[in-house]
């Protein structure tokens, strides 16, 4: 495929200040991923710069007194476009006031959202804002003893709300499609992967924690891989790709240094960085393991035979830049044409609840015109109930 590459206008050119930076000189910057770039979207000031950067050239491309959403929608069709040399950053110094300003508009989105969707449980949501925090300090600050906390944290904060599967996959579902900007890809993974574990294959307490931690941390090792390839909308290259895989042993290794460093991380978390990938029938990747770990020496451990699903069922419901989302009956039909991918057992229990889901979700969004239904939070766990019009 043709590589394209962006170049920079006379008329920018002559606006902004731009200046060169080595490969060196990049660890003072922090890109953005384009996803997150929609957020100023929705507010009217910065009080920071967003740089553009193209090749080895940085654009200071708008700052606070330039701020437009004209100028962010030029940005947004850049990157939409299939350019290989650009990337949006914030200074590293800037980077907690472009945080800050993030939290807040998706903080009132969900106040939005939840007040405009009778169908949305607020306790799913609430469990899930709590697991996307930690899984933003984890891509941002990387792993630290601090981040750990709040993974074990969330992810125990939603074992404890044991919510009913139907509730949480239909609700993120709703979610994703009335706000794909909401969507963050490792909080939905934990999130699944927990309710799987505990309500579907009724595991342990401790194992369902450690299953939704897994899923907070599966994808921690594409924070090395540079935005621009993540995000690339076209077709990898066979080096692209082997720079993608390689976020499976980058992230496992980095689990372990941070264990290694005193983080309170279990192993197998760790081991779910790595395995994620693999496919029960063993055409997987890094090492292409097969079945369970609890059976034969070169299986995958139970908890990446979870996550796995989780993730691939989150990666099709996402919206990107190069993909549109699939709903949930879609997505469920996709998985089912590759269920050599998964154990067996798990993902007919995952199939059985995600239909019953659907079926669920559907009869109340046909009823929804004659009758508002609300989705009541009793203290512990969710329910659904109707009330008359
Ligand atoms: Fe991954
Ligand atoms: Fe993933």
């Amino acid at each position: 495929m043709k590589m394209k590459r962006y170049t920079i206008s006379k008329e920018t050119r002559t606006r902004c200040r731009i200046f060169h930076v080595s490969q060196a000189d990049m660890h003072q910057f922090q890109s953005i991923s384009l996803e997150l770039f929609h957020y100023l979207l929705e507010i009217k000031s910065i009080d920071f710069t967003i740089y553009f950067r193209v090749d080895d050239e940085m654009i200071e491309f708008i700052d606070a007194a330039s701020f437009s959403h004209q100028l962010v929608h030029q940005i947004i069709a850049a990157r939409n476009r299939d350019y290989h040399n650009v990337d949006i950053c914030v200074a590293q110094k800037d980077f907690k006031r472009f945080e800050a300003l993030i939290s807040d508009v998706r903080e009132k989105k969900i106040d939005l959202l939840l007040r405009r969707d009778p169908l949305l449980d607020a306790q799913v949501i609430r469990s899930f804002v709590n697991l996307s925090r930690a899984s933003q300090m984890m891509v941002r600050g990387g792993l630290s003893p601090v981040v750990a906390a709040q993974a074990r944290e969330a992810a125990g904060v939603l074992v404890n709300n044991l919510m009913e599967c139907e509730v949480a996959v239909g609700t993120l579902s709703r979610m994703v499609r009335a706000d794909p900007t909401l969507y963050d890809h490792s909080a939905s993974v934990a999130m699944l992967s927990g309710v799987i574990a505990r309500t579907m294959l009724g595991r342990s307490r401790e194992d369902s924690v450690l299953i939704t931690q897994g899923g907070l941390y599966h994808d921690v090792g594409k924070t090395c891989v540079p935005h621009s390839l993540l995000n690339k909308p076209g077709r990898f290259t066979p080096d692209e790709y082997e720079r993608m895989k390689s976020h499976t042993t980058l992230g496992y290794e980095e689990i372990c240094r941070a264990i290694d460093q005193g983080s309170v991380i279990d192993r197998n978390v760790a081991r779910v960085a790595l395995e994620h990938h693999e496919k029960f029938n063993g055409l997987g990747y890094p090492f292409g393991r097969k079945g369970r770990a609890e059976e034969q020496e070169d299986g995958i451990h139970l908890f990446s035979r979870v996550v796995s699903i989780a993730d691939v069922y989150s990666a099709l419901l996402m919206k990107r830049v190069y993909k549109e989302a699939y709903d949930a009956r879609d997505a469920l039909k996709i998985m089912q044409d590759s269920a050599a991918d998964y154990d067996p057992i798990i993902f007919r229990n995952f199939e059985k609840n995600v239909q019953k889901t659907l079926v669920r979700f559907e009869a109340l969004e046909k009823k929804q015109p004659n009758g508002k239904i609300i989705i009541v939070d009793p203290g512990i766990g969710t329910r659904i109930r109707k009330t008359s019009a």
